[in-house]
């Protein structure tokens, strides 16, 4: 079993009958997904599901996973979700996969989130990994040249065949390659504050709990808040 594997099934294992959970997307979010699959069709699991993604949505129907829409539940009782970096002050970057906005949609109105990681996801400072910056396509070059004259080096994402990638809510990623990111909390105020960004990758404040798969063994982190 590999490192996401593993993460992705010890996480399954926090859910409990008659919960509202949160459906993160990504390869480490598969795993889980897929064993809360078979929880529900082995063992009678009882739960509904709130899916981050149109790939995840789809995965979780082919499984036979309940599923209702965000806005048709009163709150989420727990997210899981995958990341692609965390920091030792649990702050984290996610949207490696584009599906950022609805991750955050759904961990927002979430009463708790675990994030399931691989250990090369746990970093002493966030910004190594590109941060995504979800914007809207209508201005979105201007958004371009303002991260390049602030120094941010941003890159328009593209789709496999070279377009443009288009978001599952219908708007374009730009990566940021900062490098560091020395405070994130300013940081993320700053991208709040542009006209044109919809969110951005930074996810603040989210998370107490991180499920790490490591060459050793599963490990449970908590963080002291
Ligand atoms: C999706 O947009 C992301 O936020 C993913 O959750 C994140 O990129 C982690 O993905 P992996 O588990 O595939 O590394």
């Amino acid at each position: 079993m590999n490192l996401k594997q593993q993460a992705g099934i010890e996480a399954a294992s926090h859910v409990k009958d008659g919960m509202i959970v949160g459906l993160g997307t990504g390869s480490t979010a598969k795993y889980m997904v897929d064993e809360i699959g078979r929880r529900v069709k082995e063992e009678g699991l009882s739960i509904i599901g709130v899916t981050t993604s149109n790939a995840t949505e789809k995965q979780a129907l082919e499984l036979g996973i309940p599923l209702k829409g965000i806005d048709e539940v009163p709150y989420v009782d727990l997210t899981i979700d995958g990341a692609d970096e965390i920091s030792a002050d649990f702050q984290g970057i996610k949207g490696g996969g584009a599906a950022l906005l609805f991750e955050k949609v759904v961990a927002s109105y979430s009463k708790q989130c675990i994030w399931i990681v691989d250990q090369s996801k746990l970093v002493e400072k966030l910004g190594a990994f590109p941060l995504p910056i979800e914007v809207v396509p209508y201005g979105h070059q201007q958004l371009v040249h303002l991260f390049t004259k602030k120094g941010f080096d941003p890159t328009l994402r593209l789709d496999e065949s070279g377009n443009i990638l288009t978001t599952d809510g219908g708007h374009y990623i730009i990566d940021l390659h900062l490098k560091v990111i020395e405070e994130p909390i300013a940081f993320g105020e700053y991208l709040d504050s542009l006209v044109g960004v919809v969110e951005h990758g930074l996810f603040l404040n989210l998370v107490s709990t991180v499920i790490v798969g490591k060459e050793s063994g599963v490990e449970t982190i908590q963080a002291l808040r």
